[in-house]
């Protein structure tokens, strides 16, 4: 009962991850990805990150259950990528991304310590456990606070 309760009234956290099988060069996919992301985000109270690289995805999305729930539908039939793994399906307490309809960070060489972090050595998400996922994204969120 209160699950249900949390879930219907309070803020929803779902981490997946994906695979771009889309046409054409993916660093501009993920730029037209994100400025669509941040205008429909808006509109429904959803934010979150988006982390690219390797051709893969890494997204954490927030905000009122139902408009996680029908944001993320739409994500799923996204013939751009593929192999969607959720990692991550739970309400939350509160959000942790809430300056960004979607942030993004595309990993690039210099990335190596992060990943190290947390203990990766390639960028490989859809193998992420629940925990390291998170603290995968949290960790590239709080550079740009720490940068802002
Ligand atoms: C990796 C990835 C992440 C996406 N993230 C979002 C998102 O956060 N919000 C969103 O509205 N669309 C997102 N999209 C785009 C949607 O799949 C979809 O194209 C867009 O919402 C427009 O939907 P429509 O064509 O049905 O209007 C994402 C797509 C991909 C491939």
């Amino acid at each position: 009962m209160l699950e249900f309760e949390e879930g219907r009234k309070g803020l929803r956290r779902l981490i997946y991850s994906s695979r771009f099988v889309g046409e054409g060069d993916f660093g501009e996919a993920v730029r037209a990805i994100v400025a669509t992301s941040i205008q429909n985000n808006r509109l429904v109270d959803v934010t979150g990150f988006l982390l690219a690289g390797e051709g893969l995805f890494l997204q954490w999305l927030e905000g009122p259950a139902t408009a996680v729930e029908e944001t993320f539908a739409r994500i799923a039939r996204d013939k751009r990528h593929a192999d969607l793994v959720t990692i991550a399906d739970s309400p939350a307490e509160r959000r942790r991304f809430r300056d960004w309809n979607m942030g993004q960070h595309r990993l690039g060489a210099a990335d190596q310590a992060l990943l190290a972090e947390v203990g990766l050595e390639v960028f490989n998400p859809a193998g992420l456990e629940a925990d390291r996922a998170e603290r995968l994204l949290l960790r590239v969120g709080e550079r740009y606070l720490r940068s802002a």
